[in-house]
């Protein structure tokens, strides 16, 4: 795939099977990640891989925090432990704040977003299917916890990854109009 194709055309893809990516993959989908863009390098990002047994206890996980704390609803709760059987593979992304006098922590998490982005990218040309998911399961306290992930960063998604269970659809393109001619006010009095 080209790499236009590749921008204009990325679909995430929710109905994934096995196999997951295999370890070749896997290398082209962190090499993708370690390439994003990242002021001064720190690359902020942390991937926790989740696959095997490991989906369901982040299931058991989801279901306590959907039982136990606010911002989840009745369907969240009947759901919770099913959702990340939805794929054979997760990767929790999430920040590694470094205090640093030139990189705001927006920025880091701008280069963790990024890396998100990339990984799914790296998913869609390599025929694998990807999606990114958050929902109140991303801002969970219980669920950093019981990630190892301190309570100062950020989730900054879920990406489900496998093989798509059906071919990809491509969406049609979007049509705003997000270019405008730029409108720069300067106060002449100062
Ligand atoms: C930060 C972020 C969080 C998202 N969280 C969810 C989510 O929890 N559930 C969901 O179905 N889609 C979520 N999405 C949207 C999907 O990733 C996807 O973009 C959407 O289904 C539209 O499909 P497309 O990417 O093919 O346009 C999220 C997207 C972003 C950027």
């Amino acid at each position: 795939m080209d790499a236009i194709s590749l921008l204009t055309q990325r679909s995430s893809m929710p109905r994934l099977i096995a196999p997951a990516p295999d370890d070749a993959a896997m290398t082209l989908i962190k090499r993708a990640a370690l390439r994003v863009p990242d002021h001064m390098n720190l690359m902020p990002v942390r991937c926790d891989l989740v696959l095997g047994d490991d989906l369901s206890r982040l299931g058991k996980l989801f279901a306590q925090a959907a039982a136990h704390e606010e911002g989840f609803n009745e369907r969240d709760r009947q759901r919770a432990a099913q959702l990340p059987l939805r794929a054979p593979l997760i990767i929790v992304v999430s920040t590694v704040y470094e205090a640093h006098p030139s990189v705001p922590a927006l920025e880091q998490y701008a280069t963790a977003a990024c890396a998100t982005m990339a990984m799914q990218q790296a998913c869609f040309t390599l025929n694998y299917g990807a999606i990114w998911r958050s929902g109140a399961y991303a801002q969970s306290a219980m669920i950093k916890q019981g990630l190892g992930i301190s309570q100062d960063n950020e989730i900054v998604g879920f990406l489900y990854i496998g093989t798509p269970a059906v071919p990809t659809p491509i969406k049609p393109e979007r049509s705003k109009d997000i270019f405008q001619p730029v409108n720069i006010h300067i106060n002449e009095e100062k």
